[in-house]
């Protein structure tokens, strides 16, 4: 039987056995550049460079410095302060990436910010979290790899692959090395419960929990109650993020009035907007831990502050994605 030209035969395979995206490149926006550079020391992989700056007006523009046509790219970017320059020099970035021929782009996103507004939870407000992942996808992302999303169903928001990843193993890690004794974890609200349940559950510790109602749509957090026995207890309050330090500055007075010894606070993402550094300078923490997932510039920096990088995990991501290596493996690793 004759067969048109190129026409696959049923010998033929179906796929393409070479590796489909390229070589791995790594971009980096302005936002977190020395975790970029971190990652390109685990992965051995140098940061290519691309020119980044603003008009007068504004305006960002950007040109990368070497083709990136059918290579697998990967462009780190937290979306953090200033959240709104960061998210639009993301989809610039990816724009320019997707007219380049870049073979596959995908958005490393260590901060999803507007992450807290993933839902309609009163008459006539927007679910930013939603555009956000629009805006990434129709600026022509192929994937997604994050962190600790404030709200795990924000994967969803997205039509392409999302791998997200949790920081809260290192933190795990870090607190069991510590070796606290007779320690308590806390959930700084009910909606932290889960997070804070399966911390405990790794440091065979008990769980309290904080119940905290936000007044209006103001940043002010009201601590209401505590659940579960501190007194005596090494405390550990575990939360996704530390904004302006109101939920924990509220966990810390409760913790203190029902008698826990030290207490210390943990978080993937340090974003310490104002007045998080002088209202948590303040008070009293052993310690406070969070991850470089988030730029925290030398004003931020405070006593007591840990910061624990996070990227060997998401360069073995990196790593993983582009060899096509199973991600979820490393959960069960
Ligand atoms: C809230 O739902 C989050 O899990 C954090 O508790 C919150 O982002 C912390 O914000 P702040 O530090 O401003 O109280």
């Amino acid at each position: 039987m004759s067969m048109l030209p190129g026409t696959p035969c049923a010998e033929e395979p179906m796929y393409h056995e070479e590796p489909m995206y390229g070589t791995m490149r790594l971009f980096s926006g302005r936002a977190n550049m020395p975790l970029a550079q971190r990652i390109s020391e685990y992965l051995k992989v140098p940061l290519d460079e691309a020119e980044i700056f603003e008009f007068p007006n504004e305006n960002i523009f950007v040109r990368l410095k070497k083709s990136v046509r059918a290579q697998d790219v990967f462009l780190i970017q937290p979306t953090c302060s200033p959240v709104n320059r960061s998210i639009m020099e993301l989809l610039i970035m990816i724009d320019t990436l997707k007219r380049a021929s870049a073979g596959r782009i995908t958005a490393v996103i260590p901060y999803y910010g507007y992450g807290r507004t993933d839902k309609k939870d009163q008459p006539r407000v927007p679910i930013t979290a939603r555009l956000i992942a629009d805006m990434i996808t129709v600026a022509g992302a192929n994937r997604v790899l994050t962190v600790d999303l404030h709200a795990g169903q924000i994967q969803g928001f997205f039509s392409i692959p999302v791998d997200e990843m949790t920081a809260m193993p290192l933190l795990v890690r870090y607190f069991r090395e510590k070796g606290i004794a007779n320690p308590v974890i806390v959930a700084p609200d009910v909606g932290a419960t889960k997070r804070a349940r399966n911390f405990a559950q790794a440091l065979d510790a008990p769980l309290a929990v904080i119940e905290k109602r936000r007044v209006e749509n103001r940043p002010t957090a009201r601590v209401l109650n505590l659940i579960g026995r501190v007194r005596g207890k090494n405390a550990i309050i575990v939360d996704d993020e530390i904004d302006t330090g109101g939920s924990l500055a509220g966990a810390f007075e409760i913790l203190r009035k029902r008698g826990a010894q030290e207490i210390y606070a943990c978080a993937t993402h340090g974003v310490f907007s104002p007045p998080a550094v002088e209202r948590l300078s303040a008070l009293g923490f052993a310690e406070i831990v969070v991850t470089d997932t988030v730029l925290i510039p030398p004003e931020k920096q405070m006593p007591h502050l840990k910061v624990l990088s996070v990227a060997p995990l998401l360069g073995e991501v990196i790593r993983r994605i582009h060899t096509g290596e199973s991600v979820g493996a490393m959960a069960l690793a």
